[in-house]
């Protein structure tokens, strides 16, 4: 759901576009700076994670969160 510096995965458009490379590059690179998703700013950090977890289980953790959470919430 998001909250303080951390933006909401549920409810984010961005989460279930069709173009899924931002979604991606995020998870792999992290990314900072102003973004506004649903009406509210952030300017924060998120780290990269492409050290850390595998391509594989970052395409589970995007399969999971894009259907499991945020198709549920939007549709
Ligand atoms: C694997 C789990 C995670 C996923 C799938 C994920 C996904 C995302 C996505 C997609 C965005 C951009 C939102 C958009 O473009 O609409 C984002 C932003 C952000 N994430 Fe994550 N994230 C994860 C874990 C984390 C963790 C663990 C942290 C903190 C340590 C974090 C901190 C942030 C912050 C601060 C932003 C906003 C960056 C800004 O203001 O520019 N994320 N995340």
């Amino acid at each position: 759901m998001g909250n303080g510096p951390y933006p909401p995965l549920a409810g984010n458009p961005d989460i279930v576009a069709p173009d899924t490379a931002n979604l991606i590059a995020t998870v792999l690179y992290g990314r900072s700076g102003p973004i506004t998703i649903l009406g509210h700013a952030f300017s924060g950090v998120m780290p990269a994670w492409h050290d850390q977890v595998t391509n594989a289980e970052i395409a589970a953790v995007l399969t999971y969160v894009r259907s499991a959470w945020t198709t549920q919430h939007t549709s």
